[in-house]
């Protein structure tokens, strides 16, 4: 396993595209072994300047991509271009892009083109795009060019991500120019109006200025206008000096440390949102459970808050006898800095109980309330300490069934009510390594 992701990162290292090509494969799919790899991919970096390109559908982005990489290949550079579309209906992106691009740049070996469009049902676009700028970096592309389609919340987080990040405008937007102000005029390091040989780019420029001059960066910096036409090549110079001199800046200035570091706090919390959710919802039952219960918010038989509830549930607890719940409280939550989730008598099981939640699972400390119920004679016997651990079943009379027909011996051949409402039902430690088994079904 590890000498897979050795030779692929071997082979990363040398630059070899479908070693690239192939990682990237890897961190879209979700491979077992992408995290390792990424851990690899990241230590191996070497400082290419990362250029995100963002703005409106139509505003000629996808050709000025294609003249910025061709005045880099000129002066010798590898170019690595990733084109984010998460609105293509089709797996593998943007293809009729691909297409005409493998005409002027496919075939040249100093650039490697890759689209990205597949949102996964977790999401993670984002992250994956920036885990494929990281493995172009390693790769020792010096020019690494993100275009992003369109505004949305994925695409500026990417933008956001980049060194420098630059945002396309055309003539005559009027009014739009206001109405993207809020999603992407704070995020462009330097904006380009293309198409400038058209009619309304004074006044286009008019409007950028004045929009601009209100805000003042923290960075002191003033984002520069570049006047280009990709199609004919004109202005894309003056783009590539915008662009180095912001990168040196950014190299060089206090503020660079600011920005990395909120850069690198929302790579962190992507990558934990996506991983938490991946631990509730990366099962063949999890997907099932998602469904029934889409079915039953849907019909309204059940609310949205207690599904989720429901699902981050899953993780049942481990049984706790104390004395007093208040001994318990002051080792677990006092001292031990643990969140009571809730408290509460169960009658039928002569117990009060308070649940902690701890890494996936949570701790349910109990206190009898009569020295002749279950856990008071576990005190009597033993004192206290791990009195029972307690998993989630689907249906417990299932389970109860086949737990007996493996030669179980429960104690419970019916469910009871327990902790939360829910059904519950005991097997005897004999049966089970000498650990007190509960049973727990959700209702
Ligand atoms: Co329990």
């Amino acid at each position: 396993m590890a000498s897979v992701t050795d030779s692929l990162i071997r082979r990363i290292d040398q630059g070899d595209p479908a070693a690239v090509a192939r990682a990237i494969s890897k961190i879209e799919d979700g491979a077992d072994d992408a995290s390792a790899l990424m851990k690899q991919v990241y230590a191996a970096s070497h400082g290419g300047l990362v250029i995100g390109i963002t703005g409106a559908p139509g505003a000629g982005k996808s050709s000025l991509v294609d003249k910025l990489a061709q005045r880099y290949r000129d002066c010798g550079e590898r170019v690595g271009i990733i084109a984010v579309d998460p609105s293509s209906p089709f797996s593998g992106g943007a293809i009729l892009g691909d297409r005409i691009r493998m005409q002027t740049l496919g075939l040249d070996e100093g650039v490697f083109i890759r689209s990205m469009a597949t949102r996964g049902n977790l999401g993670g676009l984002a992250r994956a795009t920036v885990d494929a700028v990281a493995i172009l970096d390693a790769a020792r592309y010096s020019k690494i060019i993100v275009e992003t389609v369109g505004v949305g919340q994925d695409e500026v987080e990417i933008v956001k991500a980049a060194d420098v990040s630059v945002v396309v405008l055309v003539p005559g937007m009027g009014d739009d120019i206001q109405a993207i102000k809020a999603g992407i005029m704070e995020i462009g390091d330097i904006f380009v109006i293309n198409k400038s040989d058209r009619e309304g780019v004074y006044a286009t420029e008019k409007e950028l200025e004045s929009l601009l001059s209100l805000a003042t960066r923290a960075d002191g910096w003033n984002p520069p206008i570049v006047k280009t036409v990709a199609t004919e090549a004109l202005g894309v110079q003056e783009l590539t000096l915008a662009i180095e001199q912001f990168g040196d800046r950014q190299r060089n200035a206090q503020m660079t440390s600011d920005r990395k570091r909120a850069i690198a706090r929302w790579r962190i919390v992507e990558l934990l949102r996506e991983r938490l959710l991946a631990s509730v919802l990366n099962s063949e039952s999890a997907a099932d459970e998602l469904d029934r219960l889409a079915d039953e918010v849907a019909t309204r038989r059940r609310d949205p808050y207690s599904a989720v509830d429901e699902l981050i549930g899953r993780r049942e607890h481990i049984g706790i006898a104390t004395e007093r719940l208040d001994d318990g409280l002051a080792i677990w939550r006092d001292a031990l800095g643990l969140a009571v989730e809730e408290t509460e008598e169960v009658a039928e099981q002569r117990v009060r109980v308070a649940m902690l939640p701890i890494g996936d699972t949570r701790i349910e400390l109990l206190e009898a309330t009569t020295p002749d119920s279950a856990v008071g004679k576990f005190l009597a016997r033993r004192g206290p300490g791990i009195h029972h651990i307690a998993v989630k079943v689907e249906d417990i009379n299932a389970a109860l069934a086949e737990l007996k027909s493996k030669g179980a011996r429960l104690i419970d051949e019916t469910p009871r009510i327990g902790a939360g409402g829910c059904l519950v039902a005991f097997v005897h430690p004999t049966s089970t390594h000498g650990v007190l088994l509960e049973l727990v079904q959700h209702r």
